[in-house]
């Protein structure tokens, strides 16, 4: 009797070994321990034994239970901890592998360049104006002194769209559209032949042509540049634009080249040429503009007496003068959307 009471134990034991869930175990737990369990049918027993063999009997049930219970409760906490090492398995962490960047939005590089250039003008007095990029014929066209059939318009072959509309291939018509505003808002000092205040902006925006090579993109970007008024001349164009350089380039080593040039919407007409004197491009000119006086024409195309104002234009690209900031040489780079060149830029 007492040897299999002390089996009881190992048989316990043994049954929570063999238990695989806890749900198991519980089972197990209640063979012995529970209301109808080999312990309390044990205790049952003892009221109909001695009061010495109740003492010594009842030690032992005692010790036994105690047993079980230990045994249990090893069993229970042998469980615990491989549920917990399952998990942990489960849901291990390789604290080596790379972490996962945040990655920041940016500036695209033109969009930068082109923020430089408001920037740098601005300073020097000028408005920023912008306007559409589908254009009607007079004011890409014929407000410049450009007709149809002009030999120049072949130079701009573009894409037309619906109702004689097309994609503008200049930010030249924003001199016109932005001039007949000016004209507009001071109309009444205009008309009483007082001076009207000088005409002193800057257009930049996207401009299209049919063009595709690694200088050329069909989408491009441009600034145009004017400034007309009653003694504004070619040496006031030479100042504005030479003080743009150094400033956009951040660099007094540089000089500009005035080329004589043609366009049909200045007289005279100049192409700028840019040399750096140290630097990659040392030495090299560079084409960045192109400018000139507003013709005659023009002037009066913006509802003013060319007798009386004059001025100056230009048309700057600002893809290429982004090419020649940070030594890009390919220009249909900016417009890949490839994210490695891209994020060299941020
Ligand atoms: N619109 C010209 C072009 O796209 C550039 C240009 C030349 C603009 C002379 C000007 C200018 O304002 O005066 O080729």
């Amino acid at each position: 009797m007492n040897a299999s009471i002390d089996d009881l134990v190992t048989q316990a034991r043994v049954a929570f070994e063999q238990a695989t869930t806890p749900a198991d175990l519980e089972n197990a737990k209640a063979v012995y321990l529970g209301k109808t369990g080999r312990i309390t049918e044990l205790m049952k027993g003892l009221g109909a034994l001695s009061v010495d063999e109740k003492k010594t009997q009842g030690a032992l049930i005692n010790k036994v239970k105690q047993g079980i219970e230990e045994a249990l409760q090893a069993r229970r906490m042998q469980m615990q901890a491989a549920e917990l090492e399952r998990q942990l398995q489960a849901e291990a962490l390789d604290v080596t592998l790379p972490g996962r960047a945040q990655h920041k939005g940016g500036l695209h590089p033109v969009s930068m360049t082109m923020e430089r250039i408001e920037r740098v003008f601005s300073s020097m007095g000028f408005e920023v104006a912008k306007g559409p990029e589908i254009e009607t014929d007079w004011f890409n066209f014929t407000a410049l002194n450009t007709p149809q059939n002009h030999p120049a318009r072949s130079m701009h072959d573009t894409f037309y769209v619906e109702g004689g509309h097309l994609l503008r291939t200049h930010t030249s018509p924003m001199q016109i559209r932005h001039a007949v505003q000016h004209v507009k808002r001071h109309q009444s000092l205009i008309e009483s032949g007082q001076s009207m205040p000088e005409i002193r902006v800057i257009a930049p925006g996207r401009t299209y042509r049919v063009d595709s090579d690694a200088t050329h993109s069909p989408m491009f970007h441009q600034c145009e540049g004017l400034w007309i008024g009653e003694q504004v001349s070619f040496k006031d164009l030479k100042v504005v634009f030479t003080n743009f350089c150094k400033m956009f380039f951040e660099s007094d080593d540089l000089i500009l080249r005035f080329r004589p040039s043609f366009f049909p919407f200045t007289e005279p007409s100049a192409e700028i040429d840019i040399q750096f004197a140290s630097g990659p491009l040392a030495g090299r000119w560079l084409e960045v503009a192109g400018s000139g006086q507003v013709h005659p024409n023009v002037v009066r195309n913006m509802g003013l007496d060319p007798e009386r104002y004059i001025g100056f234009a230009f048309g700057m690209g600002p893809d290429r003068l982004t090419m020649l900031r940070y030594g890009v040489n390919d220009l249909r780079l900016f417009f890949d959307g490839d994210l490695r060149f891209l994020h060299q830029f941020q």
